[in-house]
């Protein structure tokens, strides 16, 4: 019989270069590490889940349960009316994730290159290394998107721009100009993730009769409330959508989360409180975060970068200590920042807010 070292050493031979040479990463806090403390580092909707969406999980169709092929053209319908196109436009998936990884199915062969400015949002990356792509990261200038900048790193090799709007972990929007301007750049795909974007005027889908090689991905776990339930949209012109169908599983999207999205696209009265909430808790962290001289980036969202330079040489201290106080802020080193200044933080429950201002103020002796 070999010994496990001997099996250890074959099974690698078999794994694809991509998969061994990939390094696993911690992607939330354990249960354990979020009970009963402070979290900021979720980025999802504190408001929590509407009651109407509870009410219909009570009352769910059993024979939707058992069935394999979950019917989604109702979602579908009711998403192409919420953003504006033709149901023909949108496609599901698990997650905006899910739909990040079938784009990337569709598109990065081996040696094809993914341009993706940075700080941002580090599955797109981990998508486009999977597939055997190479991620060209080009940093931004004061978080600001550069269009020419962005542009003059692609090359035949580029198959696909990513772009987060507004960006997760700055919380900024792109000015429509400039997407514009790398949208018609670009001999590409651009994919605009806006994931955090329900809550906000972004909705790239108008500019989807103007340009054929843009794709929209959405989420329901943010502002509706449904991470758990993992579903998420893409929405293109019909000649792609068809393409990245292709490599969909046909059991890819569970039936409940699609009868529960529809429940959480109709509760407007929920999305109102939600957006009010999330605005309001930010604008509270920020002010008072600036009032003791820590720079925030200017988001319209959940999530925003601390800058703890004035006070930490490496953040990873601070994040140590409020840990040690069951507090909870992700380092922003996950996200390639340039400097390493920043926490991100997430807009949480205002009593989480509260007691993270509180317990902050005290480490920070101010
Ligand atoms: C910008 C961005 N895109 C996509 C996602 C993933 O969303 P989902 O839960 O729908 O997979 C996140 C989650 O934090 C995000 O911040």
């Amino acid at each position: 019989m070999k010994n496990s070292l001997e099996i250890n050493v074959a099974i690698k031979n078999f794994i694809r270069r991509e998969i061994s040479d990939f390094e696993s990463m911690e992607y939330a806090p354990t249960r354990k590490d979020s009970e009963k403390k402070c979290d900021l580092s979720l980025n999802i909707n504190p408001y929590g889940v509407s009651k109407k969406v509870l009410s219909k999980l009570k009352y769910l169709d059993k024979t939707k349960i058992s069935h394999y092929y979950p019917e989604n053209t109702d979602l579908i319908n009711e998403i192409a009316s919420y953003i504006g196109v033709l149901p023909e436009q949108v496609m599901l998936g698990d997650g905006c994730d899910g739909c990040l990884e079938m784009i990337t199915h569709t598109f990065i062969d081996r040696g094809d290159e993914a341009i993706i400015p940075i700080p941002t949002f580090h599955r797109y990356e981990f998508h486009t290394v999977l597939m055997g792509g190479k991620p060209v990261f080009v940093p931004m200038k004061n978080f600001e998107l550069n269009s020419s900048d962005i542009l003059n790193h692609t090359n035949n090799k580029s198959k696909i721009i990513f772009l987060s709007n507004p960006n997760n972990p700055t919380g900024i929007p792109i000015e429509r100009n400039i997407k514009e301007e790398i949208i018609n750049g670009f001999n590409g795909i651009v994919v605009v993730d806006e994931a955090l974007a329900d809550g906000t005027n972004l909705n790239g889908a108008s500019l989807l009769n103007k340009y054929d090689n843009l794709i929209i991905v959405r989420s329901f776990s943010k502002t509706f409330g449904l991470a758990s339930l993992r579903i998420g949209y893409i929405v293109s012109n019909p000649k792609i959508i068809n393409q990245i169908k292709k490599t969909s599983s046909p059991f890819k999207v569970n039936g409940i989360a699609q009868e529960l999205a529809i429940e959480a696209l109709r509760d407007k009265q929920h999305i109102i409180n939600s957006i009010n909430y999330i605005n309001e808790n930010r604008e509270f962290l920020i002010s008072n975060l600036e009032k003791i001289k820590l720079k925030c980036t200017k988001s319209i969202t959940t999530n925003f970068l601390v800058d703890v330079s004035n006070f930490y040489k490496n953040p990873e201290d601070l994040i140590g200590k409020l840990k040690e106080k069951n507090v909870l802020v992700t380092d922003a080193k996950s996200f390639r920042t340039q400097k390493n200044n920043y926490i991100r933080v997430a807009v949480a429950t205002e009593e989480e807010n509260e007691k993270f201002i509180e317990i902050l103020s005290k480490l920070l002796g101010v």
